[in-house]
């Protein structure tokens, strides 16, 4: 059996318990969160020590390659789940509900809900908003799924946001954001996601929430911080937003790798002998013979 990390308050050896969260929040120990979108990636989340891996519509922008998250589909991010939970042991495992998944009705909310726990191995479920969004996060709480909710910048419906920009910035707009979180916090959320907003309503945000807050350009004064797998390792093409901390350049080591791999291939250097199989001596002799 291995042993409890000491940043934990319960005896865990397998999967992090969700009332851990809580206590992290009660000690003021800051929570860490990433997406990822595979298996690999999920293991070295895992092996990296974060406490939730989210598998995130930000895919369909970082690994897809499109202008936004609105078309990423149910089975997208299903197939992802599975990925992701088979790399993933220890981090709970929060699967985002995409856009369309969970307008229309509670029990389209709960039937696709259910499809990324029970299919896709997924420990949670998010979604973005507050309005009619509280009443499907109530919906899905209450048939046993555990819910994150996501206020401020909510990339879904950016359009009616007037673009991907930091929200909550006039005292009416922050207080409407507190007021979602509040609800959603009501509707039995066990965290909160926070993009893209002021520090200070961030701040006056995690004060007022007894569960967790989970920023994203949100300042330091959130429960916990979470950031896009390709974005904070330097993966991601073009310029990433100004609140991501970049960890590593992935992508330069990539292309160099490849470059050099390139290099080798053209010139003959790759493959060399301890690339290749070789034939027994006698077996070699018959094949030239025939
Ligand atoms: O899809 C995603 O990656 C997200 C995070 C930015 C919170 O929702």
């Amino acid at each position: 059996m291995s042993d409890k990390p000491a940043r934990y308050a319960s005896w865990t050896s397998g999967k992090l318990a969700l009332p851990e969260l809580q206590e992290l929040k009660r000690r003021s120990e800051k929570i860490v969160m990433v997406t990822a979108y595979d298996a690999p990636s999920a293991r070295l989340a895992d092996a990296a020590g974060v406490d939730l891996i989210l598998v995130g519509d930000s895919s369909g922008m970082v690994v897809h390659g499109r202008e936004s998250t609105v078309p990423v589909t149910l089975e997208e991010i299903l197939f992802m789940t599975q990925w992701v939970t088979r790399g993933a042991k220890r981090p709970i495992v929060v699967a985002d509900m995409p856009f369309g998944s969970y307008e229309t009705s509670n029990e389209q909310a709960i039937g696709n809900a259910v499809r990324l726990v029970k299919e896709g191995g997924a420990d949670a479920v998010k979604l973005e908003r507050g309005g009619t969004s509280v009443a499907r996060a109530k919906a899905i709480v209450d048939a046993g799924i555990p819910v994150m909710g996501h206020v401020g910048l909510t990339p879904q419906t950016a359009t009616v946001l007037g673009g991907f920009k930091a929200q909550g910035r006039t005292a009416g707009r922050a207080q409407e954001l507190i007021r979602d979180a509040l609800e959603l916090q009501a509707a039995g959320c066990f965290a909160i996601v926070l993009e893209a907003v002021p520090s200070t309503v961030a701040r006056a945000a995690t004060k007022a929430l007894a569960v967790p807050t989970i920023g994203i350009g949100a300042g330091a004064a959130t429960d916990g911080q979470v950031l896009v797998w390709h974005d904070m390792l330097g993966y991601s093409e073009g310029h990433a937003p100004r609140f991501v901390k970049r960890y590593a350049d992935i992508g330069d080591a990539i292309v160099d790798a490849l470059g050099r791999y390139a290099e080798d291939v053209r010139s003959g250097a790759f493959p060399e002998e301890q690339h290749t199989y070789a034939m027994p001596a006698e077996e070699l002799k018959a094949f030239e013979r025939r």
